[in-house]
């Protein structure tokens, strides 16, 4: 019996130093406890001993069950915590990182030229009303963009009838009106956000698109400052060699009014193909002006007093330019291939 036991206990040292999984773990406990275990035919030798000797390995037997029960479970145990271990030197499981939208990026490039110009950043609203989009900005009762084709009117109850019908604005330049309402001249601001007009979506239009509005107004403010302050802005933002080019245009929030063009910075003016400039050798990129001042009145400014500038561009355009992308599309589709270059 003696020889027996220790038989047993050696061949279970071995086989629980041996056993790494869960399958070997139960291997293990089927062949020392199970029904058919080496243990079971130790048991049943017991009743034909002699009375002490009964005893005494009834006794033992029992003592060397509970060992290996315990054994078994700490060895189970160690398994568990083996698996649960984290191995810190694996390499990590890579996820996407997402980042700033191409449009914010310029926008933010954008405001943040015109900050360094000395202009605040002041957001304005996308739902407007027909008071702020048009009509403070001297844009008549009759003109076409007030019409429903170029503009998004919202079926919303406007409780100050004054301020005529909700709408989605259709440039940034209500946020001149909204600002000159809340902050006295002298001011310089940069407002940049989301416009809508109902255009058909192709490579160059899109019914949602970006601008940043930009105005300033004090006692003495000139052209001349206006001019000086754009060129400042294409120089840091395309290149330091570029040029501008101020044709006369019309807006009814300015007076007078120009469309501002860039000089390509592709060709420089000197490739007949260019398949940026087309030959042409300027690039348009924005409106401006002196703000009128029946503007400036029905913003509560004094006209006689005060005279401002502003101006106005898209994001989307100078995004194009600036960084070669051909279809206005792309920013909107969410492609992260498209994204992520960015
Ligand atoms: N709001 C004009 C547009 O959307 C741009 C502009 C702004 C022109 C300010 C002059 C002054 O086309």
């Amino acid at each position: 019996m003696d020889a027996e036991v220790r038989r047993l206990e050696e061949e279970l040292q071995a086989d629980l130093q041996k056993a790494n999984t869960a399958e070997d773990i139960e291997a293990l406990r089927v062949k020392y406890l199970g029904r058919k275990a080496v243990i079971n035919q130790l048991f049943a030798k017991v009743p034909s001993l002699s009375g002490e000797e009964k005893g005494k390995w009834g006794k033992n037997l029992n003592l060397l069950k509970n060992k290996i029960t315990s054994a078994i479970e700490e060895k189970i145990k160690g398994l568990g915590s083996a698996e649960d271990k984290i191995d810190l030197s694996f390499p990590a499981k890579k996820f996407d990182k997402g980042s700033t939208h191409i449009v914010s990026v310029v926008s933010q490039e954008i405001c943040s030229v015109f900050e360094k110009l000395g202009f605040t950043v002041v957001e304005g609203t996308e739902i407007e009303n027909e008071w702020h989009n048009f009509s403070a900005l001297n844009i008549p009762l009759d003109h076409p963009s007030r019409d429903a084709f170029d503009t998004f009117y919202l079926d919303i109850p406007q409780k100050n009838a004054q301020n005529g019908k909700f709408l989605l604005r259709s440039h940034t330049s209500p946020s001149q009106a909204r600002v000159m309402n809340i902050i006295k001249p002298p001011l310089a601001v940069v407002s940049p956000g989301r416009v809508y007009r109902p255009d058909q979506v192709d490579a160059s239009h899109s019914f949602m698109f970006h601008q940043v509005e930009g105005f300033a107004i004090s006692e003495d403010i000139n052209f001349a400052q206006l001019k000086g302050v754009l060129l400042n802005f294409v120089r840091l933002f395309f290149a330091p060699d570029t040029d501008l080019r101020f044709r006369p245009h019309f807006f009814p929030f300015t007076e007078p009014s120009a469309e501002v063009d860039i000089s390509c910075f592709i060709c420089k003016g000197k490739k007949e193909k260019c398949s940026l400039c087309k030959g042409k050798g300027w690039i348009e990129i924005l409106g401006c002006g002196m703000i009128h001042p029946k503007v400036l009145k029905n913003c509560n400014i004094d006209p006689k007093k005060y005279r401002g500038f502003a101006f106005g561009m898209g994001v989307e355009r100078p995004a194009m330019l600036k960084y070669g992308i051909n279809d206005i599309r792309l920013f909107y589709e969410n492609d992260v291939k498209f994204l992520e270059q960015f």
